[in-house]
């Protein structure tokens, strides 16, 4: 596996060009991306920017030495590189295992161009994951109950470090929630965005026009 994500990594790492500002996504793939990214810019004399989708991303960029700044510094990114849980084959996507899909939409949604790094695993014929949701701390049984009209399950999730909920970089909780099937991801990410107190779902329909998926092999 660990093979796979590193070759998804590294061809991602040959998008960045010199000068470049670039969405640095969240998860154990995008930061083979880093890693090759780094190796070029000391290797290759690149300059570039950087904007992290999460604290892990921006203590990783930290510790590697690649420079950051900020979307109200950028709001136009040249490109975003990013992992995902699910993709499939119209590109249409479920992210947030790692509770960032918030502001990892917020940089997608910023970016000229989209990469996404996955392994086979991720690759599936239609969305049927569990869908997160980062929810305002106010209206989380309103959510549930909302959810629920839709046909879903939401549960809030728990983690590991911290007893109660997961709480995401942002200050909210996160929750995950199941539906017996996903029909049409992209009228079900409007119905929950449109369920007051989500500031975002994990689904991710609305970028398959500039998203280039990378998938790697073992
Ligand atoms: C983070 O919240 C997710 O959207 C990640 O992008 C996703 O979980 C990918 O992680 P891996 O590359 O570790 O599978």
């Amino acid at each position: 596996m660990d093979t796979a994500k590193q070759e998804a990594g590294y061809r991602a790492a040959e998008y960045v060009g010199d000068g470049m500002i670039i969405g640095i996504g969240t998860g154990s793939t995008v930061l083979y991306a880093m890693e090759r990214i780094i190796h070029r810019m000391r290797e290759e004399n690149l300059s570039i920017l950087g904007v992290p989708t999460s604290y892990q991303a921006a203590f990783r960029a930290a510790e590697m030495g690649i420079p950051l700044t900020s979307l109200d510094a950028h709001p136009s990114l040249d490109l975003a590189i990013d992992g995902a849980d699910q993709v499939d084959p119209a590109k249409l996507m479920i992210k947030g295992r790692g509770a960032a899909h918030l502001r990892e939409k917020c940089v997608a949604d910023a970016a000229n161009r989209f990469i996404v790094v996955a392994d086979e695993s991720k690759c599936v014929d239609e969305l049927n994951g569990k869908i997160p949701v980062e929810v305002l701390p106010f209206a989380c049984m309103p959510v549930i109950r909302r959810v629920a009209e839709h046909g879903g399950t939401a549960g809030i999730r728990t983690g590991s470090g911290k007893d109660g909920p997961v709480m995401s970089d942002n200050g909210n909780i996160i929750m995950d929630c199941q539906f017996e099937r996903i029909d049409d991801p992209k009228s079900l990410e409007r119905e929950l965005a449109m369920i007051p107190g989500i500031v975002a779902s994990g689904l991710f329909t609305q970028y398959a026009d500039k998203t280039t998926v990378i998938v790697g092999k073992k």
